[in-house]
Formats: C-alpha cells, sequence, structure tokens
C-alpha cells in the first residue's frame, strides 16, 4: 500500500472536529440516510450485526428498528457520542475498521454506510470484515457515485477544480469513487474472502434550505472534500462558493427548498 499517513490524520482529525461532525449529521446526513432502506433490505431478520463506521447512529437506530442486534462502532468519539445520544443504551465502541475488535465469525452481518472510502487501508478493513463475519454472513457497503454520475459531486468537484487554487492538493488516499466501479469491487472483495452478489443504485439526493448549504456539506461535513476548500485562500473559497450558490439557485430549486441528486451504490456481498 502508498504511505497513506497523512490521509489517515487528516480523517482521524476531521472527524473528530466537532463543527464537522455535526455539519455531517445535521446535513449531509440527509443524503446518506436515503440509502439506508436499500441497504437493511438485504438483511436476514433478527440478525447480529456490526455498524462498521457507524458515526452518528443513523443506520444503527433503523436496524435496532427492524428488530436486528447491533454493535455500532467507530473511530471518531465526537461521532460517537452523538451516536449514544441519539440512541441512550446503544451498544457503541470505539476501533478502527482495519483491526476489529472482535473475535473471527461474531456477526451474521455487516453493514457500512459510507465509510469504507474514508479507510486508509481497505484491502485490511476487507478481510477483517470477513474474518468477524461467519460464513454466509452478509456484508452490505454503501458508496457515493462520482462527479461523472452525480450532479452534486460534480457541482462539488468542477467548482473547485475551476475557481480553487491548483496549489491546493490533497495528500494521497485511496481513490474515493473506486468502489463505483463493480469489477473494482468484485476483485477487492474476492481478494478479502467476500463474494459481491448485488450492487443497487439508490435515488438519494442532497435537500438544503439555502443554496449556501450545499457548499456547506461538502465544506464542512467531510474531512476530505472540505480539505480541498478550507485550504484555499479566501477569495478563491469566494468563487468557489458563488458559483455553486449560482448553479444551485438556477437548477435544483424545489419549492421554496433546494434539492440536488447524489445517486448512490448498495453493494451485498456474502462470507465465504
Ligand atoms: C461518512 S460517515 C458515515 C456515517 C454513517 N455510517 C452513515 O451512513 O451516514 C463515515 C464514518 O466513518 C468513520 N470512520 C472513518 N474511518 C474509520 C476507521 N478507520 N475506523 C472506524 N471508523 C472510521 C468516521 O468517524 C465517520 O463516523
Amino acid at each position: 500500500m502508498t504511505n497513506f499517513q497523512e490521509f489517515a490524520e487528516l480523517e482521524r482529525a476531521g472527524w473528530n472536529d466537532e463543527e464537522l461532525a455535526q455539519t455531517y449529521a445535521g446535513l449531509f446526513s440527509r443524503a446518506s440516510d436515503l440509502a439506508i432502506p436499500a441497504m437493511l433490505s438485504a438483511l436476514r431478520p433478527g440478525s447480529r450485526v456490526l455498524d462498521l463506521c457507524c458515526g452518528h447512529g443513523n443506520i444503527s437506530e433503523a436496524l435496532l428498528k427492524d428488530g436486528h442486534a447491533v454493535t455500532g462502532l467507530d473511530f471518531s468519539d465526537t461521532m460517537l457520542m452523538l451516536a449514544r445520544a441519539r440512541i441512550p443504551g446503544g451498544d457503541f465502541l470505539k476501533g478502527d475498521a482495519q483491526n476489529l475488535p472482535f473475535e473471527d465469525n461474531s456477526f451474521d452481518a455487516v453493514i457500512c454506510g459510507f465509510g469504507m472510502m474514508h479507510v486508509p487501508d481497505q484491502p485490511a478493513a476487507l478481510a477483517e470484515i470477513a474474518r468477524v463475519l461467519h460464513p454466509g454472513g452478509e456484508f452490505v457497503m454503501s458508496c457515493w457515485l462520482g462527479p461523472d454520475r452525480s450532479d452534486a459531486f460534480r457541482l462539488y468537484f468542477s467548482n473547485v477544480m475551476t475557481h480553487g487554487s491548483p496549489e491546493v492538493a490533497l495528500p494521497p488516499s485511496p481513490d474515493f469513487f473506486q468502489f463505483t466501479d463493480p469489477e473494482t469491487t468484485a476483485d477487492l472483495f474476492e481478494t478479502a474472502g467476500l463474494v459481491l452478489r448485488k450492487s443497487e443504485q439508490v435515488a438519494s439526493f442532497f435537500f438544503s434550505d439555502t443554496p449556501e448549504q450545499i457548499v456547506e456539506v461538502f465544506a464542512k461535513g467531510a474531512p476530505r472534500a472540505g480539505y480541498l476548500f478550507r485550504s484555499q485562500p479566501k477569495d478563491r473559497q469566494n468563487a468557489i462558493r458563488t458559483a455553486i450558490v449560482e448553479a444551485v439557485t438556477d437548477n435544483y430549486r424545489e419549492g421554496v427548498h433546494f434539492k440536488v441528486p447524489a445517486p448512490s451504490l448498495v453493494h451485498v456481498a456474502e462470507a465465504l
């Protein structure tokens, strides 16, 4: 694996930041939540489920409502605090997806909502998932489609490219959109001992009360995407914001709100 140390630190610091955690939970998650029904529909009734990269507990809450037994795991104290506030008495643990604190064959299912793309060593995390699942257990994960197929991601990244400083660059990291390619996904899964059974596209959207909130979603609600904005000089930030606000105002108004498509993919795999 390339050295993703700087990226790992960016992610860890980002998810522990209170403003980022609140923005993810309050704004970004309006889109993430829309993938939950497709993810849960893959599970067998009454499963013992690990909610990996559980964040603020949105998926854990839905799993509990559906009658599953749930353990949530995340490496961010700040996100775990939100999860514990949301589900008092819920079973939430601090831990790293690359080194899970569970015995082999501990779970019927592992579900990972929009988390895998943030992990530096994804092959290690996938191998850990296969290890803690019993044979035949299900692994379900979601990911965002990239700028080629997503209005929201295109709006953000194309305006950062056009109006941002070319000197602002991300540290080396795994390709954020690699799980949108079925062959790459199947290969990564297979190496870990998981067989890709099904991939389903979900029509998710960013809903916002103001066009500015679409900028906030990315700039303040995501470590890697936000770094590209936060590291810009003020005049470049203003130019990016103005261009996105104009595009959202002109193209994505729905009544008194704004709705920008951000389709996602849900993969369902089986442990060997
Ligand atoms: C995009 S949020 C997803 C939250 C929630 N699962 C959802 O679907 O909305 C990603 C979560 O992954 C967590 N995370 C990122 N890298 C992690 C790692 N290596 N180990 C455990 N959790 C990690 C972050 O702290 C954050 O809560």
